[in-house]
This record gives structure tokens, sequence and C-alpha cells, in this order.
């Protein structure tokens, strides 16, 4: 009986983790947080005393997907690595910095 039941609290344990392996870095919520939030913060609230931007002030609500993208892969502060991001997830991310917008 006992066998069974950790059999089944392992299987369990694995359904649960494995479709996290699988989305991994590509969602934009760890994508968000592996690239952006060391500098905008992981509630993007942005460092005033290091003139980061907020990311979820009125201005930056107002700017368009179109705006928060170019801003992503053109400012001169970003590192190579925002920079050079595959324009599926900088979109990706864009939608999670919306939601944190809310
Ligand atoms: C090395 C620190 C750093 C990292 C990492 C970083 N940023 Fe920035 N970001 C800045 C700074 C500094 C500015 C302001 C630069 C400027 O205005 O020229 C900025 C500006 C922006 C702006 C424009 C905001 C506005 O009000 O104009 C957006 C949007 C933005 N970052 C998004 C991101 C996203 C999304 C990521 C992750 C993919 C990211 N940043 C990663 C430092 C960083």
């Amino acid at each position: 009986m006992k066998t069974k039941f950790w059999m089944l609290a392992i299987a369990a344990a694995w359904f649960a983790a494995v479709p996290n392996f699988a989305r991994g870095a590509d969602d934009g919520a760890s994508l968000y947080k592996a690239k952006c939030a060391v500098c905008h913060g992981a509630d993007a609230a942005g460092k005033p005393a290091a003139k980061i931007p907020s990311l979820v002030s009125d201005d930056a609500k107002k700017m368009s997907d179109d705006d928060l993208v170019k801003a992503v892969t053109e400012k001169a502060r970003h590192p190579a690595g925002v920079k050079n991001l595959p324009p599926d997830q900088v979109k990706m991310i864009v939608s999670y910095i919306r939601t944190l917008q809310k």
C-alpha cells in the first residue's frame, strides 16, 4: 500500500513539474525575471536613484506595445542581451508588463 502511494505521489509531482520545464524561459514572466528584473525590479517599478524608469507608471501605461518593443531593442542603456532578444520573446515580455500595469 505504502509503495503504491509513493509511486502515485512521484508520478503526480512529475506531471506537475514537466509543463513548467517545457515552458521554461519561454514565458513572459520568466523572461522578464531573467532579463529585466535586475534593473527595472521584479514589480517593474524601476529604480529612480539609478535613473531606471518604472514600467508601470502612467507614462509607461500610455506607451503602445510597439513603443515598448522599440524601447527594449533600442534604448542605449540596454545591454546587448536585452537588445538582441528575438521579437517573439520581446512581445511575450511586453504582454507580461501589461499584466503588471493592471
Ligand atoms: C542594465 C539595466 C537594464 C536592463 C537589464 C533593462 N533595462 Fe530597460 N531601461 C534601463 C534604463 C537605464 C532605461 C532608461 C534609458 C533611457 O531612457 O535611455 C530603460 C528604459 C526602458 C524602457 C523605456 C521606458 C520609458 O518610460 O521610456 C522600457 C520599456 C524598458 N526599459 C523595458 C525593459 C525590458 C522589457 C527589459 C528586459 C527585456 C529591460 N528594460 C532591461 C535599464 C535596463
